[in-house]
């Protein structure tokens, strides 16, 4: 068995930000109501930027810092569920644009959880020797598939993309996944639509929305499947909370991180926040986490971090990681 090591940080962001003062202009809410229920203050919507062209920017900076050669990467996995096309994927794209020749590539679709799962393909795919230097990116373009029109939905999702590269190490690491997935779920969070719809007209933001969710259902179930996962991770790992260095949740609210927090006993220190100013964006909100950690030096050799997504599906998990 193979050990893991991260290489490589990167995120891109569209340069548009939308305040919540911006919505309180097309919805009935406000920034007071936004910020008390979310934690959120503002998000990044794309005006030109696709799903394909974040992530390849994020990947270009993960393997700036990896100094791998584009051609050293075996494998390349998106984790998107606002695609510009659903073929060629995502993953086949960035390819072409950093030239990673050598790579296989494919999308993987499990809605805010998709990180995670992709990063477990990954580890999976490592240990067993069949690729060594690998590529996970999440990258969404949430905003095209949001009607703006909907307050219990607009105000929480954002655009962006980070990217993360993993490599075969004979170093001693610890890594531990988890994951799960509940289909009889399916109607409670879900979305139709791909990034490359228009959503701004005469530069006024328009609805074409597909997405619908049952907000208080999934709130009950993201605050469940963390403390599971997080219980899950440890057992395996067999070491207690005290070990571990940094949470990196899924940003999708303020609220969810504070009840795990206050329900495990766990100083909220200990969770890196940055929902504040981008929101929800789905698979993307763990590695752009991820990249601005790095960038504020927060991350260092030898740490122990847990990674954990959840979403629609219902889907959900976590990585267990020493850096
Ligand atoms: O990656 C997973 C993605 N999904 C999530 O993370 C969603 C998890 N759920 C949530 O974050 C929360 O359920 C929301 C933020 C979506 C909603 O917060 P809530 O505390 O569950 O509010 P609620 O739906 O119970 O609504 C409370 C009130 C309602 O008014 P009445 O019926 O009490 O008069 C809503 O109509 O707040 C109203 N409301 C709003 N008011 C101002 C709902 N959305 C808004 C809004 N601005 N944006």
């Amino acid at each position: 068995m193979k050990n893991i090591k991260v290489l490589g940080y990167g995120s891109s962001l569209p340069p548009n930000i939308v305040t919540n003062d911006d919505l309180s202009k097309i919805i009935d809410t406000t920034d007071e109501w936004i910020v008390k229920r979310t934690g959120i203050k503002e998000r990044r919507v794309s005006k030109d930027e696709t799903t394909a062209e974040l992530a390849t920017e994020a990947a270009r900076k993960a393997l700036d810092m990896s100094k791998l050669e584009a051609s050293d990467i075996d494998l390349i996995i998106v984790a998107t569920s606002t695609p510009d096309y659903f073929f060629p994927s995502t993953g086949c794209l960035v390819q072409k644009e950093i030239g990673a020749i050598n790579a296989t590539c494919f999308d993987l679709a499990a809605a805010c959880t998709g990180f995670v799962y992709a990063m477990d393909v990954a580890l999976q795919y490592i240990k067993s020797g069949k690729f060594r230097n690998v590529l996970i990116i999440g990258a969404e373009i949430m905003s095209k598939v949001i009607d703006w029109k909907d307050r219990g939905i607009s105000i929480l999702f954002g655009d962006g993309a980070g990217a993360l590269i993993i490599s075969a190490t004979t170093e001693e690491k610890i890594s531990e996944s988890y994951t799960k997935s509940d289909g009889t779920k399916a109607d409670v969070l879900k979305v139709l639509g791909t990034s490359l719809i228009d959503i701004y007209e005469n530069d006024k933001m328009i609805s074409r929305g597909t997405i619908t969710m049952n907000g208080q259902e999934v709130f009950k179930f993201a605050c469940n499947v963390i403390i599971e996962t997080i219980t899950e991770l440890l057992r395996k790992a067999i070491l207690n909370i005290d070990d571990i260095d940094h949470i990196v949740l899924h940003q999708a609210n303020y609220r969810i991180i504070e009840y795990v927090a206050n329900k495990l006993n766990i100083n909220i220190k200990k969770f890196f926040m940055n929902l504040d100013r981008y929101g929800n964006t789905s698979a993307a909100s763990i590695p752009i986490a991820l990249d601005e950690m790095y960038q504020n030096d927060m991350l260092k050799s030898g740490q122990k971090i847990m990674l954990i997504g959840f979403g629609g599906g219902l889907t959900w998990g976590g990585i267990l990681l020493e850096l």
